[in-house]
């Protein structure tokens, strides 16, 4: 018999304790070391305009048609009608099960908000994408993980072990941080557990179309009528706009009548979203053009990659090979470093910022960091060449 307890009273600035984002946390001290001066080089945050990769063109043309069309109003909550339609033919479900949400991030919120109870056992990939931890403790639920093997797939034995109780699984992929793509074995085993033991999954389909190495997989042929499950994306990364700040969900199979219903309030709570760049994204996703633009982002990323690893294979460094998606997940090979922060502030005196691996969940084994290659390759070979006196 599980004995759970609420701390309570509960003090509302205790919840911030929390609430944390390890991604942007480490910039106050990078902008210190700024202002004394020093030339910083930030591998800490995936922001592809940041580093030189264009928007893809049609939807700021689309934002600006939308302008002058007058979409100044609030939208529908649940998200425009034709963005909620486009999505719904790609996902092939129906427009009523596709909501439009503030980047993917809302959408995870909202998924915790409204399936995730306290005590609740949530399946999360270690390491994973820290916005997951933070929302599942802000939401109470219990975080349980499952590892990847040296290549970065999903550790199925091992998932086996953990699954049985599990109110959901959460799955990345492409991964960040290890910028792994699942292969359609791994996915279809995993899959196969979930149905085993009945547990629902959270897919975030964040990059999924940048798979630098190796081929597509839709994971919603895989899933479909074996489980229900939520697919998520947005334009952040496969079209290179976080800034719009538009993302979707997507509901599959019959599970999901109460959940949809939660999400129903919390769209309605927070009004809407903004409304031109919805026209921008519904038009955007099935352009035409759009398999080109992404074809160029893939084979900028590739050489980058390749940089990357030509650079850090030079250091005592080791990591599963990212094929997918802009970052590479890196345990340290040598035992000066006790603690990752340590290594990380180091590497800030040097001019580089990293994230602690810690951010991304405990790693036992060993001390972690976090980097994106999405920068030029000069400056990525500028990076790993200033922290090799330091490892
Ligand atoms: C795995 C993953 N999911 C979700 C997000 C949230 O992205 P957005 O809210 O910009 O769609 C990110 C952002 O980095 C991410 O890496």
């Amino acid at each position: 018999m599980l004995h759970l307890k609420r701390q309570l009273p509960y003090r509302p600035t205790e919840r911030m304790n929390v609430v944390s984002y390890p991604i942007r946390d480490i910039v106050m001290e990078a902008k210190r070391e700024e202002a004394k001066g020093r030339k910083m080089i930030y591998l800490n945050i995936g922001d592809p305009p940041q580093y030189g990769f264009p928007s893809f063109r049609v939807i700021s043309d689309k934002v600006k048609e939308a302008l002058e069309a007058n979409f100044n109003g609030y939208a529908p909550s649940e998200g425009d009608e034709e963005l909620r339609n486009t999505v719904s033919k790609i996902e092939k479900c129906g427009p009523g099960d596709v909501f439009a949400v503030a980047g993917l991030t809302e959408g995870i919120d909202f998924f915790f908000h409204s399936f995730i109870g306290f005590g609740e056992k949530v399946l999360l990939p270690n390491p994973v994408y820290p916005l997951y931890l933070s929302k599942a403790k802000q939401f109470e639920g219990e975080c349980v993980f499952y590892r990847h093997d040296a290549d970065g797939q999903i550790d199925i034995g091992y998932l086996a072990k953990k699954v049985e109780g599990a109110k959901a699984m959460v799955i990345i992929n492409p991964n960040n941080p290890l910028g792994s793509v699942y292969s359609e074995k791994n996915l279809s085993e995993a899959v196969k557990l979930c149905a085993e033991f009945d547990v629902p999954i959270f897919y975030d389909g964040s990059y999924d179309q940048l798979i630098l190495e190796g081929k597509q997989i839709d994971f919603r042929k895989i899933a479909r009528g074996k489980i229900p499950f939520i697919y998520g994306s947005s334009l952040s990364k496969d079209f290179s706009y976080p800034g719009a700040r538009i993302g979707w969900v997507a509901f599959h199979g019959d599970k999901w009548s109460e959940v949809k219903n939660a999400f129903f309030l919390l769209c309605n709570q927070r009004l809407s979203v903004n409304w031109e760049y919805q026209k921008a994204a519904a038009a955007a996703i099935v352009d035409p053009s759009y398999p080109g633009y992404v074809s160029e982002m893939r084979k900028k990323l590739l050489e980058r990659r390749n940089t990357f690893i030509k650079m850090a294979g030079k250091l005592p460094l080791s990591f599963p090979v990212p094929k997918g998606a802009f970052y590479a997940f890196i345990k340290i090979e040598t035992k000066r470093w006790k603690k990752d922060i340590e290594f990380v502030r180091a590497a800030l005196k040097k001019g580089v910022v990293f994230v602690p691996g810690s951010g991304f969940g405990r790693q036992e084994d060993g001390v972690y960091f976090r980097t994106t290659f999405l920068p030029e390759p000069d400056i990525i070979e500028k990076a790993f060449s200033a922290i090799k006196s330091i490892l």
